[in-house]
């Protein structure tokens, strides 16, 4: 039987606990994941304990609060708080969402956070997603035209206006790439959930006019076919999205050109 050696520094090895302060009356425990490539130290499980009757109600709220009262060298991303920019994405409790919408109280006991699987690890929580922003570059996911501007915008119907939903309202979290089997093992090539979904966005978009050419760059085996369906990506879009169905309907196109 083959057997495997994980890296050396792939044991994630038991960190520091900040006890809560005296006479805290609602305690909750935080593990999350530190780590800082640079230091050639293994990753760690830090325990923060938070007082949730000093904290907002958001896991964002917590890890703000351990940043400004606690741990200031802890990392992350975050910037709207409210499910905009995309950018709190990481794994709570076992499952891909945002941080800022994601409430304490719906996690039971000890709250585990760590950084979007199977991505490499900058920092902490915080992921590198150069090769994902790569992908989405590729889509060229801007309105492309061939025929002369009009004198005022492109206009749409409101039932191709229709055809956008479902799609413009994803925020390139990637909790729906990083959750998916395939992507994690073929994610050179294959382009993943969000990727997809944006390319969908483009060939629904009734003013473009590169429609052909979008579907030719994506008719390959492993750009688009690598999707078997495990819908992974659905389960877990905090946007409530379905990549899954967006793949589909591109598959689709495919079939219906031919
Ligand atoms: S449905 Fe396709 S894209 Fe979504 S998780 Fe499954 S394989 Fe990945
Ligand atoms: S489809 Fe959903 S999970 Fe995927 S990137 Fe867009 S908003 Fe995030
Ligand atoms: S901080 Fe912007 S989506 Fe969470």
């Amino acid at each position: 039987m083959a057997k495997f050696t994980l890296p050396k520094n792939s044991k994630v090895g038991a960190g520091k606990t900040h006890k809560a302060p005296a006479g805290a009356k609602r305690v909750k425990s935080f593990k999350i994941y530190r780590y800082d490539p640079d230091s050639g130290e293994n990753p760690r499980l830090d325990t923060y304990e938070i007082d949730l009757a000093e904290c907002g109600p958001m896991v964002l709220d917590a890890l703000i609060k351990i940043k400004n009262e606690v741990d200031t060298g802890l990392t992350f991303r975050r910037s709207c708080r409210e499910g905009v920019c995309g950018s709190c994405s990481m794994n709570i409790g076992g499952h891909n969402t945002l941080a800022c919408l994601k409430p304490i109280e719906d996690v039971a006991g000890e709250i585990h956070i760590y950084p979007l699987p199977h991505l490499p690890v900058l920092k902490d929580l915080v992921g590198d997603l150069t090769h994902i922003y790569a992908q989405y570059q590729s889509v060229q996911p801007w309105l492309q035209t061939e025929t002369p501007p009009p004198d005022r915008e492109r206009l749409q119907s409101e039932a191709e206006r229709a055809k956008l939903d479902g799609l413009w309202e994803c925020i390139l979290c990637f909790c729906c790439t990083t959750s998916c089997p395939s992507y994690w093992w073929q994610g050179e090539r294959y382009l993943g959930p969000a990727v997809l979904l944006q390319a969908a966005r483009w060939l629904n978009d009734s003013r473009d006019e590169k429609t052909g050419e979008r579907l030719d760059q994506l008719e390959d085996p492993f750009k688009l076919y690598r999707c078997h369906t495990i819908m992974n990506c659905t389960n877990t879009c905090p946007k409530g999205l379905n990549p899954a169905k967006a793949i589909g309907e591109i598959k689709q196109m495919l079939v219906e050109r031919r």
